[in-house]
């Protein structure tokens, strides 16, 4: 069946004291509302429409890529009015579901569940039961236990306060009728607004099936009103995300101190020790080993890799057997052969570094090609950048770098040559050559040191 897929974001999110957009403040390291666009749009042939007003430039330049036919409704009037000004771009047939991008976590599943339910002359919602209902729309079911309507907790009377089904505000409502309905739409209540759910007594009094169904879990259905809020369903996200990576085989020493901000694959036998940030997309092999307090962003992790604590991997690429950290910062575009070793305090950039090679300690290498065996002493660096440009360091294979060695870009270093430890190199070095670039040591014998002035 043909579906128009209303999401509802114009609210004004005070609550957030915040510059961004209430929608825009992430989940799982993504904006709240393109969570929900993105479950709408693994749904079957739908249309999506956006409705937008408050902050809304902000939430339309972050969906530019979702095929989304954005509304805007200035001065908000309501639920009801919200879906009113979408009205005209609705199809005659099929059926319209409203979604809310405040409510991040909704479940596809949920949603075909609801889908299932529904047809030309069905109306269904997705209705929960709370111990405390206070503020929400509360279902009002006939003797029968048919629902005729919701009232909003500001205009239900004392009996109706006790009902514990509440409304979540996710509908799916048959556009036969669902256009007549919003005509008829009236603001005369307590907050003198229009209500999406008076629909609910129209199809009631039109003969249309009213069915309800349910959300697996409360944090599907929770919508994000302020950073309390968000930071708990923050948590429900993570531990969701945490138990799955763990039934699907992957060891975490504590699932409640680990965040997934994107994608994880992973191999057999991976483990993830405590307080580890994985984000964007990241991919590890087999037997892979991760420390604790590690950040990976967009990198993929050979078999048998061991990230020891408190490193940072971005964007890089890191072959079987090597051993990184701790306290290692490989930046965007580092590439390591297999068995490679970067060790403590050493931060790379745009190097790509050979099998076997090393560097173990206290070393900047960035814009660096280097070969296979090559042992970089600790303390070297590579000096890419005179101010103004970027240059290359070339490292051959089976070079040694002694220890404190600045190399001065543009430069090549070509296989098996040496460098002496403290060494400033600016020119080239050949193969199997040693390089000493450094002041001689002169000693002095007996040498009396100096003594104070009395
Ligand atoms: C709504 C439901 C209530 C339900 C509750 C669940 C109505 C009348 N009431 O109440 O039954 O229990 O959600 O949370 O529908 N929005 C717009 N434009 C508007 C008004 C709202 O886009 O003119 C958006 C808001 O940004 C928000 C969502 O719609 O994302 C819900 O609005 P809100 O004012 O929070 O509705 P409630 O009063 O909580
Ligand atoms: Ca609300």
């Amino acid at each position: 069946m043909k579906q128009d897929i209303v999401i509802l974001a114009a609210g004004k999110g005070s609550r957030m004291k915040s510059a961004l957009s209430k929608v825009l403040h992430p989940i799982g390291g993504m904006p709240m509302i393109r969570r929900v666009l993105m479950t709408a749009n693994r749904l079957n042939d739908v249309t999506l429409h956006l409705v937008v007003g408050h902050q809304g430039e902000q939430v339309v330049a972050n969906c530019q890529e979702f095929s989304t036919n954005i509304v805007w409704q200035d001065n908000p009037q309501g639920t009801g009015d919200a879906l009113r000004r979408v009205a005209s771009d609705l199809s005659s047939t099929g059926s319209t579901l409203t979604l809310y991008g405040d409510v991040p976590l909704i479940k596809q599943s949920t949603l075909e569940r609801m889908q299932a339910s529904g047809n030309d002359n069905t109306l269904v919602l997705l209705t929960t039961f709370l111990d405390n209902p206070t503020g929400y729309g509360r279902i009002v079911r006939d003797d029968n236990q048919v629902v005729t309507a919701i009232v909003e907790h500001k205009d239900a009377t004392i009996e109706q306060h006790q009902i514990k089904e509440v409304n979540t505000g996710i509908l799916l409502a048959p556009n036969q009728f669902l256009l007549g309905w919003l005509d008829r739409l009236e603001n005369n209540n307590a907050q003198s607004e229009y209500y999406l759910t008076d629909i609910i007594s129209m199809a009631s009094q039109d003969g249309v099936d009213i069915v309800t169904v349910h959300p697996e879990s409360v944090a599907e259905v929770t919508g994000v009103n302020d950073r309390i809020q968000l930071s708990w369903l923050e948590r429900e996200y993570q531990q969701e995300q945490a138990q799955l990576l763990m039934s699907q085989g992957l060891t975490l020493l504590d699932p409640s101190r680990f965040d997934l901000r994107g994608y994880l694959t992973f191999g057999i036998d991976c483990s993830i020790d405590i307080n580890c940030i994985i984000e964007g997309d990241v991919v590890l092999g087999d037997n892979v080993q991760i420390g604790a307090n590690c950040h990976l962003k967009n990198c993929t992790i050979g078999d048998g890799t061991h990230i020891y604590n408190n490193s940072l991997i971005e964007d890089s690429l890191l072959a079987d057997q090597c051993v990184i950290g701790p306290f290692a910062r490989l930046r965007p575009g580092s590439q390591l052969g297999s068995q490679a070793k970067i060790g403590n305090f050493v931060e790379t950039k745009k190097a790509i570094i050979g099998t076997g090679s090393k560097v173990n300690h206290l070393s900047y290498v960035g814009d660096t090609v280097m070969g296979e065996g090559v042992n970089v002493g600790a303390g070297t660096i590579t000096c890419n950048y005179d101010g103004v440009n970027k240059s290359q360091t070339r490292i051959g294979d089976d070079v040694f770098v002694g220890s404190n060695t600045s190399l001065v870009a543009p430069v090549t270093i070509q296989d098996g040559a040496t460098i002496a430890a403290g060494s400033t190199i600016t020119k080239s070095v050949e193969k199997n050559q040693l390089a000493f670039a450094r002041a001689r040591q002169s000693n002095k014998n007996d040498w009396p040191r100096p003594v104070k002035k009395s």
